[in-house]
């Protein structure tokens, strides 16, 4: 089928994640298959805001599959929720010539993304975050590098932890959404996982986790904490001065979201930019891709903004069973 759209833009924002650059590579090429040009903006919404925009061809977007963080750079930029740089932007877009604009990104960015839209400009989502914490989705890009990353360095933690029979405190990243927090959880064996979706467990409960373990003979012993729960210093002094077991915390930070992507943030990033592409072509505007049951299919912004996702109520449950030694 022919398109009128001849001309697309893409970039990234908020957090970034990795795989953004193979799904940058992906909406590049897929356009360039369309007779598309593709138009790369700069820094998210600030970019668009500054006219830093350059056209991208086949050839920018190689070598980069491999390479975590995006070379189109991100930013959180406030004025963009204000409705007069919003159409600013809208008129950016048009300056350049540009009719579709691939914006990848969490639900913030697809709210920009769903204001330029109703001002003309045909936005598509695409989902970036390491956090997996966008409703319409079961997948988002970065988050299986992320969790990866977080596991290994948890590994690294316990081998130490296990040598001086210490408590380890992990916090890792998720300012609102614990599923990081939980697959490392399950993935490592913690005692408990501390997530912002849930009623934090009492000291009593997390303390007795660890002696009950320590009773059956365990050396090392496990809190993982999502960010947003945070906490991490007092819980360990609290732990310390009642169990007597040493504890120590691990802040992991922004190392979750930096490196290589694994095959999966890459395969993920790689059908979701030309399912964007195609939804463009196709002639279809404000649209999020998504990836559900297996299938990359698309939603309305609107009404994947106002989907609810929540922690997975058995892969908890399975957390707690496990950790009992
Ligand atoms: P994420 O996309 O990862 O959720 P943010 O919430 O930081 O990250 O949002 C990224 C950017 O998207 C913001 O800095 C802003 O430029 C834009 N944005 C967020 N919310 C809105 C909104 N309500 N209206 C317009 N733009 C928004
Ligand atoms: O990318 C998502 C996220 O990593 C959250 O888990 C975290 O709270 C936030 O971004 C921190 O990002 P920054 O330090 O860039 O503000």
């Amino acid at each position: 089928m022919s398109t009128e759209i001849k001309k697309i833009g893409v970039l990234t924002s908020g957090g970034d994640a990795p795989g953004m650059n193979a799904a940058i590579r992906s909406v590049v090429r897929t356009a360039i298959s369309y007779d598309m040009k593709v138009m790369g903006i700069k820094n998210g919404y600030k970019g668009l805001l500054n006219g830093d925009i350059t056209e991208l061809k086949s050839k920018d977007v190689s070598d980069i599959i491999q390479r975590g963080g995006t070379i189109l750079q991100t930013a959180r930029c406030k004025e963009f929720m204000k409705p007069e740089y919003q159409e600013r932007g809208a008129e950016m877009c048009r300056v350049f010539g540009i009719q579709g604009l691939v914006v990848i990104g969490g639900d913030g960015s697809f709210q920009g993304a769903e204001k330029l839209a109703n001002l003309g400009i045909n936005t598509i989502g695409i989902p970036g975050t390491i956090d997996l914490d966008i409703a319409c989705t079961e997948y988002t890009i970065g988050f299986d590098t992320a969790v990866n990353t977080a596991m290994d360095a948890i590994n690294r933690i316990l081998d130490t932890s296990s040598s001086h029979s210490r408590c380890s405190i992990v916090e890792v990243m998720g300012r609102n959404a614990g599923y990081i927090a939980l697959w490392c959880a399950v993935n490592t064996g913690a005692e408990c996982v501390l997530l912002p979706e849930r009623e934090r467990p009492s000291d009593d409960e997390i303390i007795r986790s660890i002696v009950e373990n320590k009773n059956r003979g365990k050396k090392h012993f496990l809190i993982v904490v999502a960010e947003g729960v945070g906490g991490c210093h007092k819980l360990a002094k609290t732990i310390e001065n009642t169990t007597g077991i040493e504890s120590r915390v691990t802040v992991l930070g922004h190392l979750q979201r930096g490196g290589s992507p694994t095959a999966m943030d890459r395969m993920q990033a790689s059908m979701m930019g030309t399912r964007a592409v195609d939804l463009l072509h196709d002639g279809h505007a404000k649209r999020v891709v998504a990836y559900v049951k297996g299938e990359y299919v698309d939603y309305d912004i609107n009404e994947a903004l106002a989907m609810n996702k929540n922690i997975n109520e058995f892969r908890l449950r399975v957390s707690k069973i496990l950790s009992v030694k």
